[in-house]
């Protein structure tokens, strides 16, 4: 190829084209991250209606069980006081279950608002502990019965961090694992505090990775999975989040017909850009 004859007016259409490049990969990102929680959107449906149901039926009862307090206490007679004080029990234990539905549903809705909070150029200390629980809540209406999820929570230090990335991050690795593990299956979830890091380990008891396809994994497109089930991309966004947005590493180890780790270090603090 020959040489640019205007090299100052090329150096400024590489930049657009480099501008523009960013922003599509900004996008790219952004419609993922979309796409993910769409394809669990089923499962969080029904974590959120099955207790609103319950509440709704408890509603009903509540309601006809007061009606009949009402015309008991009416009555005032002793027989109609006793029933009274049942029914009071009653309701109470109504009330009880309600509580845990609405912690339920708030559980749920938190998970969601970790992904929905704006994309902030922001770092911020988080708890990552906390933030893999809620990612675990959008992920529970997907495992539900077919695979048990073990925790082992370390006492980590918080972390300075962008938090929605890396929760898109913890998403798209217990995505894979879920999808991995045919029938039956547990996955594990663990995380430890190791010198300047946080090192957060999501191991499942799948069919492990082939060895030619390992060193392919991380490459954007790379896909086992049918059309519409799998991307490709979500393991390379989440290298460039760990270790290019955050300086820390992601890596994974695989053994066939027992399972596969992913390893996500995270340095607790964030050096400044300046100080290289
Ligand atoms: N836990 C896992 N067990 C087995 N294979 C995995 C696991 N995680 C990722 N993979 C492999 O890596 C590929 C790329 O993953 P990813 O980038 O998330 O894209 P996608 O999930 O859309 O296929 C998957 O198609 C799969 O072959
Ligand atoms: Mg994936």
């Amino acid at each position: 190829m020959s040489q640019p004859s205007n090299p100052p007016e090329f150096a400024n259409e590489l930049e657009e084209l480099r501008a523009r490049a960013d922003s599509l990969a900004t996008q790219l990102a952004q419609s993922y991250k979309m796409a993910s929680i769409g394809r669990l959107l089923a499962g969080i449906v029904h974590e959120i209606n099955t207790p609103i149901g319950s509440i709704l039926s408890n509603n009903q009862v509540l309601y006809r069980s007061l009606e009949l307090v009402k015309s008991a206490l009416a009555n005032g007679d002793k027989d109609s006081l006793a029933k009274a004080n049942r029914l009071v029990e009653t309701c109470l234990s109504l009330i009880a279950i309600d509580k845990i539905a609405c912690e339920r549903i708030s559980d749920v809705v938190r998970g969601l608002k970790t992904f929905a909070r704006a994309e902030s150029s922001e770092v911020r200390k988080a708890d990552l502990n906390q933030q893999l629980q809620d990612t675990l809540k959008l992920t529970q209406g997907e495992f539900r019965q077919r695979i048990k999820v073990e925790t082992d929570w370390g006492q980590i230090p918080q972390v300075e961090c962008h938090g929605n990335m890396l929760s898109q991050v913890f998403l798209n690795i217990l995505v894979n694992a879920g999808q991995a593990i045919q029938g039956e299956g547990k996955i594990t979830v663990r995380t430890r505090h190791e010198g300047d890091s946080v090192h957060i380990s999501i191991a499942d008891t799948g069919p492990g990775i082939k060895p030619e396809d390992r060193p392919k994994i991380f490459a954007g497109g790379f896909t086992t999975k049918a059309v519409g089930v799998g991307t490709g991309l979500g393991l390379a966004l989440s290298k460039k989040i760990v270790e290019e947005t955050h300086g820390g590493s992601l890596h994974f180890e695989s053994e066939i017909g027992i399972g596969t780790t992913f390893h996500i270090l995270v340095p607790i603090e964030q050096k400044k850009k300046a100080e290289g």
